[in-house]
């Protein structure tokens, strides 16, 4: 969307929800909290970095007929309030349903509570306007049209068609900081987030995993990853562990020192989580395709994506991938269930009778991925293909690769950003890793984690929580 068109949807809201009516009122008050907060970030700054590690709790998981989605609780404001975001590593900002906002869920089946996030409930809220610089930065110039008192504006439509508008605040982040082994304690930093005005698609209310918002785990300036880095509390460097067994698992922030993992180099200028796949081998059988089928140049390439619950192949791997999946079953009847996904009736041990499929990328890093993963049980004897063809493709027509839950669950996933790179290794998701603290060098055990979510059948409830289009990058 053109940031004008943005701009000018925002005010309208904002003036419309009563925000900015009383604007004359409120912002004296902004300025006076701003100064504070600059004496507070200078504080910080002599005390020097205090690169710490982050324990993120994780709740969820990726199975398509259950939750199909992992979240994490934060605190916001001060006092403090817990919300409950889907983490998601396809796109870059936070933001949570804020009050008065339209079409915002106001319950979830997740079993959690939703709670709205109100700047005049908090004692440290800001409103960010346009015409400072986190706003300049992030649309890449002076916004046409802002006069100091709009809010700066944030709309994002993600992969799935769902969108979310609203404006910036800043507010300060309550995490919890790896102090001791399986051990945190809160700490804060201020931030700033995208407080939710509007939401469509599978994020309004009709959603029945409805979380309060979404946490961005991408690359830009404007994550909640690169703020805490920017004001020196992390290093850009996190780690999940997503356990589609049980449910839930391990999400870091912070050097990995246990396991070690091999990596493969990140596309850089991507908006995404870019890498080079290779080659698809399946029972020691290279697929044969095109050689420039997966080619990294000019927006194309394979996107990692936690926000993103299967697996989407070009059409033309995806035919190739099937039949030699199923070849091992050639009495197996395929058939169509929720007008979406292959399905079959089978009884035995998946992992006895299917092949594992094996990805392989740049550096000699292949990921490795089981019957047990992308195949799933839609009930009793019926299972289902994981694997779907893609539907979206890059600006040059061509089919995306986009890689989710499917094949990134049971793996410790480590990101890289310090040195452009992403690795994994297969791992127990309910077990534990060992992160540095970088302040103090000392290595602490961070542990599994399960908020406990109700159990609910959704079938088809497959989302695809990558950034589609947004007037926040400038690639
Ligand atoms: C942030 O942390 C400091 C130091 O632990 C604490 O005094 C302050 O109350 C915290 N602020 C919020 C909003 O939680
Ligand atoms: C992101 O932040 C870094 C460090 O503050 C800065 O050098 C860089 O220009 C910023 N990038 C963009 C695209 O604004
Ligand atoms: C995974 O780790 C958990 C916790 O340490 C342990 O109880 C479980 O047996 C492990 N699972 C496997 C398959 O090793
Ligand atoms: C995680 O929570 C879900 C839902 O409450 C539960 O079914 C599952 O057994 C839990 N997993 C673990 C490892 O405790």
């Amino acid at each position: 969307m053109d940031p004008r068109a943005v701009l000018i949807l925002v005010a309208i809201l904002v003036a419309e929800i009563g925000c900015i009516a009383n604007g004359n009122f409120v912002f004296p008050v902004e300025r006076r909290k701003r100064s504070l907060n600059a004496v507070k970030a200078h504080d910080a700054r002599r005390r020097g970095r205090i690169l710490s590690a982050v324990d993120l709790n994780l709740g969820g998981n990726g199975l398509p007929t259950e939750t199909g989605l992992y979240f994490t609780k934060l605190g916001l404001g001060s006092p403090p309030k817990d919300y409950y975001v889907q983490v998601d590593t396809g796109s870059d900002i936070l933001w949570v349903n804020c009050v008065k906002c339209s079409r915002c869920p106001r319950k979830s089946d997740l079993g959690i509570d939703l709670t709205l996030y109100d700047p005049k409930g908090s004692e440290t809220s800001e409103l960010i306007s346009c015409d400072q610089e986190f706003c300049s930065a992030t649309y890449d110039g002076p916004i046409p049209g802002c006069k100091s008192e709009i809010p700066c504006p944030y709309s994002i439509t993600y992969g799935d068609g769902s969108a979310t508008t609203g404006y910036y605040v800043q507010d300060y982040l309550t995490y919890n900081h790896v102090n001791d082994n399986l051990r945190t304690a809160p700490q804060n930093s201020s931030i700033i987030f995208g407080c939710g005005a509007v939401q469509s698609g599978t994020l309004s209310s009709s959603s029945e995993e409805a979380l309060d918002g979404i946490i961005g785990f991408g690359q830009s300036n404007s994550s909640v990853l690169s703020q805490l880095a920017a004001s020196g509390k992390v290093k850009k460097i996190f780690s999940h562990c997503l356990d589609n067994i049980r449910g839930g698992g391990i999400f870091a922030i912070g050097e990995v020192v246990e396991p070690k993992v091999s990596t493969t180099p990140l596309v850089p200028r991507m908006a995404h989580y870019n890498v080079v796949l290779k080659s698809i081998e399946v029972d020691t059988d290279i697929l044969q395709l095109p050689s420039d089928i997966f080619d990294s140049g000019n927006g194309k390439g394979t996107i990692i994506d936690s926000g993103t619950t299967l697996a989407y192949l070009p059409a033309i791997v995806y035919d190739e991938l099937i039949p030699k999946v199923m070849a091992r079953q050639p009495r197996l009847k395929l058939y169509l269930v929720e007008q979406q996904f292959s399905c079959f009736q089978y009884t035995g041990n998946v992992d006895r009778g299917f092949p594992v499929v094996k990805l392989h990328f740049e550096d000699s890093l292949s990921l490795t991925v089981y019957p047990h993963d992308y195949l799933f049980q839609f009930k009793d004897g019926i299972w289902c293909i994981g694997w779907q063809k893609s539907v979206a493709q890059t600006k040059n027509g061509k089919d995306m690769t986009l890689l989710g839950d499917l094949v990134l669950s049971n793996k410790l996933v480590i990101y890289d950003l310090e040195n452009m790179a992403i690795g994994w290794t297969d791992y127990n998701c309910s077990s534990s890793i060992k992160v540095k603290d970088e302040a103090t060098g000392i290595v602490h055990t961070v542990g599994a984690h399960n908020i406990s979510s109700a159990t609910t059948l959704f079938m088809g409830r497959i989302l695809t929580f990558f950034l589609l289009l947004t007037t926040m990058l400038n690639n």
